[in-house]
C-alpha cells in the first residue's frame, strides 16, 4: 500500500500587491524583481489568517476527492507561520472543516513543509495505520516581513495548498528528506523572543531574514542532488518524468535546476510570476493548478521538490 493522490485543492486571498505597488514603499522597481525573481505581483492576506486560508484549501480537496471531512483519518497541516503557538493549525482545520475522526498536527519545515508532511503521510498509510489523510502546505508570510526590507519583502506571498491522500496500490512511489540544521542562520525568523516576566519586557515577534545568496546557492545544488536521489532510489528513468513541482522561490533556480537535470524547462511548470514565494504553500498551489488544468492524467509519474528554512530540502515521486 502507498498514499494516493485522490484530490488537491488551493487558496489566494483577493488581494493583489503589485511590483508597482512596493515600488511605493521601498527603494525598488518592476524591473529588479522581475529580471532577480520573475515575480509580477503577490497575493498578501487581509481578512484572513493562516489557518482560514487551509481551511478553504482544504474544503477544495476534499471536493475534489470527492469524500466527507469525516472519512479523514489524519490531517497533518506544515506551516512556518501559524496563527498560534497553540491550538495548532491542523486542529483549527479539523474544527473548520468537521473532520471529527482525524488526528491533527503541524509540521515546522519551511517552506519544504508540504514535501515532510507528504513523506510523513506516506509512511503512516504505507505502514497501514491509516488509510486516508489530508496535507496541507500554508504560509501567511505577509505577518512575519519587515515591510522596510527591500531584500525580502518583495519575494514572499500568502497562500495555501491540499492534498487528500488515501491508501491505494499506486501513488507515492518514493520520497526523501533531509535537513542542515548548521545551516539555519542563512534563512531564519525568530518567534516571541525577549519577554519573561523577570525582564518586564513583552515578546517580541521576529522577522524574516535571509542571505539570498547562500539559499540560492544551496537550492541550485540540493535540489538536483535530492530529486536525483529520490529517482536512483525508485530505479526511475528521469525521462519517466513529465513534471518537476518545484518550489516557487525564484524562476533563475528553477531554471538552474532544470538545466543541471539536462530537462526541457517546459517540464518545470511555474506560478511565481502571479504569487510569489508562498513558502510551503508553492507546491501544492502549483499541483492543483496542473491538476484543474487537465495536465495530470493517471499514470504519469511527477516530482515534487522543496527547499528552505532550516535547511531543509525533500523531493517525492509521485504516480498520479
Ligand atoms: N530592489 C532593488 N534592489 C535590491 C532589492 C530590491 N528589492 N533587493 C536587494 N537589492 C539590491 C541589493 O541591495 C544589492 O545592491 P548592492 O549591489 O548595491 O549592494 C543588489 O540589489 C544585489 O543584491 P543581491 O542580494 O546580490 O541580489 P541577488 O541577485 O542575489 O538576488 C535574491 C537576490 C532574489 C533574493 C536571490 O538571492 C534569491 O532568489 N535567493 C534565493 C531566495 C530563496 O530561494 N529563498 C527561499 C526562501 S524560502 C523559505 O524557506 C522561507
Amino acid at each position: 500500500m502507498t498514499g494516493r493522490i485522490i484530490g488537491t485543492g488551493s487558496y489566494v486571498p483577493e488581494q493583489v500587491v503589485t511590483n508597482e505597488d512596493l515600488a511605493k514603499i521601498v527603494d525598488t522597481t518592476d524591473e529588479w524583481i522581475v529580471t532577480r525573481t520573475g515575480i509580477h505581483e503577490r497575493r498578501i492576506a487581509v481578512h484572513e489568517g493562516t489557518s482560514e486560508m487551509a481551511a478553504k484549501a482544504a474544503r477544495r480537496a476534499l471536493e475534489d476527492a470527492g469524500m466527507e471531512a469525516g472519512e479523514l483519518d489524519i490531517i497533518l497541516l506544515a506551516t512556518s507561520s501559524p496563527d498560534n503557538c497553540f491550538p495548532n493549525g491542523a486542529c483549527e482545520v479539523q474544527a473548520a472543516i468537521g473532520a471529527k475522526n482525524a488526528v491533527a498536527f503541524d509540521i515546522s519545515a519551511a517552506c519544504s513543509g508540504f514535501e515532510f508532511a507528504l513523506s510523513t503521510v506516506q509512511a503512516f498509510l504505507q505502514a497501514g495505520i491509516y488509510k486516508t489523510a489530508l496535507i496541507i502546505g500554508v504560509d501567511c508570510l505577509s505577518k512575519l516581513t519587515d515591510w522596510n526590507d527591500r531584500s525580502t519583502c518583495v519575494l514572499f506571498g500568502d497562500g495555501a495548498g491540499a492534498a487528500v491522500l488515501r491508501a491505494e496500490e499506486t501513488g507515492v512511489i518514493h520520497s526523501v528528506m533531509g535537513s542542515d540544521g548548521t545551516k539555519g542562520p542563512v534563512l531564519s525568523c525568530s518567534a516571541r523572543t525577549g519577554g519573561n516576566f523577570l525582564n518586564g519586557k513583552r515578546p517580541e515577534l521576529g522577522f524574516i531574514y535571509m542571505d539570498g545568496q547562500e539559499v540560492f546557492k544551496f537550492a541550485v545544488k540540493k535540489v538536483p542532488e535530492c530529486i536525483q536521489q529520490v529517482l536512483k532510489e525508485s530505479g526511475t528513468d528521469i525521462d519517466e518524468v513529465k513534471y518537476f513541482v518545484l518550489h516557487q522561490a525564484n524562476y533563475r533556480i528553477c531554471e538552474s535546476v532544470a538545466k543541471r537535470l539536462k530537462q526541457p524547462l517546459d517540464k518545470v511548470p511555474m506560478n511565481i510570476g502571479s504569487y510569489g514565494n508562498t513558502s510551503g504553500a508553492t507546491v501544492p498551489i502549483l499541483l492543483d493548478e496542473l491538476n484543474r488544468q487537465g495536465k495530470l492524467e493517471r499514470g504519469d509519474k511527477i516530482v515534487m521538490a522543496g527547499f528552505g528554512g532550516g535547511l531543509t530540502w525533500g523531493a517525492a515521486l509521485v504516480e498520479w
